[in-house]
């Protein structure tokens, strides 16, 4: 039987500056996903990479005093350096910049205007440089945008615009996704977009007379593709460009509910327009907070992924933050929270249960029983991770953790031996060896390093500390 294709996405990161935990949080999931796909024995396909065009990352550039190719240059390896601290396994790492992903922008560009989607207009807006969009008056929260805290500028030019009102009634997309033919998740995100659409949609500027710094527009030189039809054909062109088989549609679109439209509407209708799939399914989740603002770059409150992964571990990072509160939903980020969730379920739960487990083995002598019965309660943690409840799938694994040491609380395996019950004792010890032989093959996707350890522990009996003890400051 051939393999079951999964092509999984990222959003591509701005390289305005170096990355947060806010866009590790995506790579990881997806990371998570991947893994847990490719043991399925899925033939996966992890896609991420950069956003390198527009003015946001001109006026960074043009800040450091760097040309825009010279300044993503020097940033983007700090982007690729995080997915390999945190060991986020992607296939490839994406960068707008590439002239083969050019041309094919250029190309899609031609395609949306032989089928008659494209037209020149005058226009006027407020434009949010920190977003790279259009804002309406009623998005702006004292006259600033609420997420970035800056005031737009007007712009007026000329653009060709997509006729996004066209080909969602032509197609009705609106039907797409209430069927979920095309899948947004979670439900509120779905819920959200309906409402939207209902309310009523308007024609996408996709060009820019105003920004030098991107993709030219084919046939009018004097403009520049819009930085987020660029940003999002990444997904089409990246099966063009890496691989030989045929992967699109992406089956799933990770990404943060502050792009849900680019991704949940006009992605979808750019690709209806020109007669490819739609992707099977968009999922947004939430955003990390500081004392509930969101963590950003622009704001200045960011928590830097490579001095988490220094101080607690990879896998504690990937852990926490996938622990700490549902994925579709917000939720409050601390140092002191993984610091606190480190030491109560990593270092004191599962490290301190291998040890132990193991110690009492080679204590009594104990030889395993290979026999003895295998956990068996795999699918309810593969249904929450395919329903990217994350937080769920690891409540469930932390209760297999519990759940051992109330076996060791009720049983007693130290009186077993003073009672010289040596079956029983070896009933007891084999059955936490092969518990946690179960616990280490649900854990593999949420912390490879920690399984893979823990796998090696098991077999040689050698117990090292999985989790040591932090450092107090
Ligand atoms: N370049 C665009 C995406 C183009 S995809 C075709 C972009 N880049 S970004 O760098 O600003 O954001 C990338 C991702 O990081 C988004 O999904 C965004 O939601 C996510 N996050 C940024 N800050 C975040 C938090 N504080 N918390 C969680 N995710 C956040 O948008």
């Amino acid at each position: 039987m051939s393999k079951k294709k999964f092509y999984i996405t990222t959003p591509i990161y701005y390289v305005n500056d170096v990355p947060h935990l806010g866009h590790a949080y995506t790579s990881i999931a997806a990371d998570v996903l991947a893994r847990h796909h490719k043991l399925n024995g899925d033939d996966v396909f992890l896609l991420t990479g950069t956003d390198e065009h527009g003015a946001k990352i001109a006026e960074a550039a043009k800040e450091a005093g760097k040309a825009p190719q010279e300044f993503v240059d020097g940033l983007v390896p700090i982007f690729e350096n995080v997915c390999k601290v945190l060991n986020v396994q992607y296939n490839e790492f994406f960068r707008t910049t590439n002239p083969k992903h050019e041309r094919i922008v250029q190309e899609i560009i031609g395609r949306l205007k032989d089928k008659g989607y494209l037209e020149k207009r005058k226009y006027e807006g407020l434009y949010c440089v920190g977003c790279e969009k259009f804002l309406t008056k009623d998005d702006l929260v004292e006259g600033k945008c609420p997420d970035h805290k800056t005031a737009p500028v007007t712009h007026s030019e000329e653009n060709y615009f997509f006729l996004l009102t066209k080909i969602a009634k032509e197609k009705d997309l609106y039907g797409l996704i209430e069927s979920d033919k095309f899948k947004v998740s979670p439900m509120t995100r779905k819920n959200e977009v309906l409402g939207k659409i209902k309310a009523g949609l308007e024609d996408v500027s996709i060009s820019r007379e105003s920004v030098e710094w991107g993709v030219k527009f084919p046939g009018d030189e004097k403009q520049t593709v819009y930085v987020w039809v660029d940003a999002l054909i990444n997904y089409y062109s990246a099966t063009k460009i890496y691989k030989d088989g045929p992967i699109w549609p992406a089956d799933l679109h990770l990404i943060g509910k502050d792009i849900l439209w680019f991704h949940a509407v006009i992605w979808p209708a750019m690709l209806l327009a020109i007669g490819e799939e739609l992707p099977k399914e968009v999922f947004a989740h939430g955003f990390f907070t500081i004392g509930g603002h969101k963590m950003s770059k622009t704001v200045g409150n960011v928590l830097d992924p490579s001095e988490l992964v220094e101080k607690f571990g990879a896998d504690a990072v990937r852990y926490v933050i996938l622990r700490e509160f549902p994925f579709g939903e917000d939720g409050d980020i601390s140092e002191e929270k993984i610091a606190k969730r480190y030491d109560a379920e990593l270092a004191s739960g599962l490290g301190n249960l291998v040890s132990r487990v193991i110690s009492m083995i080679n204590k009594y002598n104990i030889v395993i029983d290979k026999e003895s019965k295998r956990h068996t309660d795999r699918q309810f943690i593969d249904e929450h991770i395919e329903k990217l409840e994350f937080d769920s799938a690891l409540v469930l694994i932390n209760q297999y953790i519990s759940s051992a040491d109330k076996i060791i609380e009720e049983n007693k395996p130290w009186e077993l031996a003073k009672q010289g019950n040596n079956k029983k004792l070896t009933m007891v010890l084999s059955g936490l060896h092969h518990r946690l032989s179960s616990i280490n093959e649900y854990i593999e996707p949420f912390m490879p390093e920690t399984s893979e350890k823990m796998k090696k522990q098991l077999k040689t009996l050698k117990p090292e500390p999985l989790f040591p003890r932090l450092e107090k400051d």
